[in-house]
């Protein structure tokens, strides 16, 4: 085949973001190979290329043919379901690459299991990226943010067709070589769980906001859209405005009041607090998140634990206001815990990533992935480039929440976050992504906590020793025999 009719890159797997992926790199203009087990998804996206202005882009129904049709180092993004899938798509292609050439999986793959096949392309000359994608359909098509880790030479391979089809945003293109191994794969999972939290505190929000405020959808639509336009602005409450808006199509009212309450998930907000655990890194926002996940798949239970807990006289409550609530003045208080609790949320991914970055020395720039953040991606938010910024001026920030500016906002929203949590918990009402990150908060802030008692616990019953706060070294008392001592003392004054 003519070099001139040869493609600069190609894309295996045309699912939903494999097939808007394709055709951003198309409209970029860069002539792609796309290719896919099942031929009928080849058609629809040569048919799109068509529609969408007559892209660049040529489909195969052979591996072979796909794999030949791209110019020299080929360089092949695959995006089909993590696990086997990869590894069956790769088996498949590599037969037909050649030294030299690179894998990219933009899955939202384990990063484990990405540095094994590094491993095994390496053993085949192969160059092996895996890259988090991040923004749905919509990012995919139009800009998502992207987090490619591993080979550096691979990343040079496509350099200029992913800076041109990462969201762009003021500072640049929403894409950085991350690092080396399954570092890439780590951050995108990393966005999933802060991606979890943040979904958690915003449904938290609206639970808030309708059952102790009395809010309707109207209020809730308007109150969002509101928030957006301040420091809460991000993709999330944008489209959380837009939700509230949508009329149910079967039926009166909106459609978000028919949406059944059982959270799916596909593991990657399960993995992050694995590894936080892992790691010895408090993620209480996020851990939050998934057992509210879990627990809202209880859904029978629930529901029969309710009737239990309603006829032994205690039901959710009113949902209109109870006596007495200022909802203009709950709402605002309600914006200032929510901002809050997106901050520890924030803080505990980015422990999260400085921590497996030093025990992996993957060298991660917390500044430059908040950046690349700051579009495209589920969690990009106006104030990403504020903590992009807070790492910039100190990049060894023990915690988001000291950086300055952070700290001075922490405090001036924390009386209206604890009048928040309050209500929520007289009224019955579960925030536990709120409570989680005030208490994260209130934790991390103090100087003196109550785990002396524990150490005291700890060595009583298992002699684990302590330390003191007045001397070096470690120390173990016979508690129960100088206690038992006492006691007797005691009853022989009496
Ligand atoms: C993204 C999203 C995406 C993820 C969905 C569903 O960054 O575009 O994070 O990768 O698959 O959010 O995730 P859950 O099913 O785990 O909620």
């Amino acid at each position: 085949m003519e070099a001139a009719t040869m493609s600069r890159i190609g894309l295996a797997g045309l699912a939903v973001m494999g097939q808007n992926l394709a055709l951003n790199v198309a409209e970029k203009g860069f002539p792609i190979s796309v290719y896919n087990r099942t031929a009928s998804r080849v058609d629809e996206t040569i048919d799109r290329a068509k529609e969408e202005g007559r892209l660049p882009l040529k489909g195969f129904y052979d591996p072979k043919d796909f794999v030949l049709s791209i110019q020299r180092p080929r360089a092949v993004i695959i995006l089909v379901k993590a696990g086997a899938p990869v590894d069956q798509t790769i088996s498949t292609l590599s037969d037909f690459m050649e030294p030299g050439d690179c894998i990219v999986d933009g899955g939202n793959e384990w990063y484990e299991n990405t540095e094994r096949r590094a491993q095994q392309a390496a053993e085949r000359g192969l160059l092996y990226l895996g890259m988090g994608v991040s923004g749905g359909e919509e990012g995919a098509r139009n800009g998502p943010s992207l987090m490619p880790g591993g080979s550096r030479a691979a990343y040079d391979c496509i350099h200029d067709v992913v800076t041109k089809v990462a969201a762009q945003v003021d500072d640049g293109p929403c894409v950085t070589y991350v690092g080396e191994g399954g570092s890439g794969n780590f951050v995108k999972m990393v966005h999933n769980g802060i991606e979890y939290g943040d979904m958690q505190l915003i449904s938290e929000a609206y639970d808030v906001l309708k059952h102790v405020g009395g809010l309707s959808n109207q209020e809730l639509a308007e109150t969002f859209a509101e928030w957006n336009r301040g420091e809460l602005e991000s993709f999330l409450i944008e489209i959380t405005a837009d939700i509230f808006t949508v009329k149910d199509e079967h039926g009166s009212g909106e459609l978000v009041d028919k949406i059944l309450d059982k959270t799916g998930m596909k593991g990657t907000g399960k993995w992050t607090v694995q590894q936080a655990a892992e790691l010895s890194i408090a993620a209480p926002t996020i851990a939050a998140s998934l057992d509210s996940r879990y627990l809202s798949g209880l859904k029978e239970e629930r529901v029969a634990a309710a009737k239990i807990f309603e006829e032994a006289g205690l039901g959710l409550g009113s949902s209109t206001s109870p006596p007495g609530v200022n909802k203009k003045q709950l709402v605002d208080d309600v914006r200032k815990a929510l901002y809050a609790s997106k901050i520890c949320s924030y803080a505990q991914g980015m422990n999260l990533l400085r921590a497996k970055s030093i025990e992996k020395g993957w060298n991660l720039n917390l500044g430059e992935l908040a950046r690349i953040w700051k579009g495209g991606c589920i969690i990009r938010a106006v104030f990403l480039d504020r903590i992009k910024k807070a790492y910039e001026r100190n990049s060894q920030l023990p915690n988001l929440m000291v950086d300055p500016d952070f700290a001075r906002e922490m405090v001036e929203r924390q009386a209206a976050w604890r009048r928040v949590v309050s209500m929520a918990i007289h009224a019955g009402i579960s925030t536990p992504g709120m409570n989680a990150s005030l208490a994260y908060f209130d934790t991390y802030r103090r100087a003196r906590l109550p785990a002396n008692l524990v150490q005291a616990q700890r060595d009583l019953f298992g002699a684990h020793t302590y330390e003191r706060i007045d001397r070096p070294g470690a120390f173990h008392t016979e508690w129960t025999k100088i206690a038992r001592h006492n006691k007797s003392a005691a009853k022989a004054f009496v």
